[in-house]
């Protein structure tokens, strides 16, 4: 049996968000947030890494049906897809649509989705080609 082993997919999508605490003033907000504070909002092109682990099964080799993990995250991505984060989903009308939070609610939304004996390990969004958020929940 092998043991500590783990996959690691990659999937995309395009999503528009706008930094902004209306705590602050205009000043404050163009301070912290920058190009990120345009009231119109702007895109990134995300990547997700995506990394699980678990026992790898005797009878097909694998960890996990890279089909069947498909699915799952597929139904979280596609929600963010091509939207405003921060108008139309509604956890982020809460909650600044940062690659921090961005990463954590993927996290949150896919943990319980991936289905058993594997379990999500890791979480890497790619946010621009040069940065990356990484998160793991539940340490
Ligand atoms: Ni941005």
């Amino acid at each position: 049996m092998i043991e500590n082993c783990t996959l690691t997919k990659i999937y995309s999508f395009s999503a528009a968000h706008r930094l902004h605490n209306d705590k602050f003033t205009d000043e404050m907000n163009k301070e912290i947030f920058g190009k990120c504070n345009n009231p119109n909002g702007h895109g990134h092109d995300y990547y997700l890494e995506l990394t699980v682990s678990g026992e790898v099964s005797s009878d097909t080799g694998m960890i996990i049906n890279l089909e069947d993990l498909d699915v799952v995250v597929h139904k979280v991505i596609d929600e963010l897809d091509h939207k405003r984060l921060d108008v139309e989903i509604e956890y982020f009308t809460k909650i600044r649509a940062s690659g921090e939070n961005i990463a954590k609610y993927l996290w949150d939304k896919l943990e319980g989705l991936i289905p058993s004996p594997a379990y999500l390990y890791h979480v890497r969004l790619w946010e621009t080609s040069e940065n990356f958020f990484d998160y793991r929940g539940g340490q």
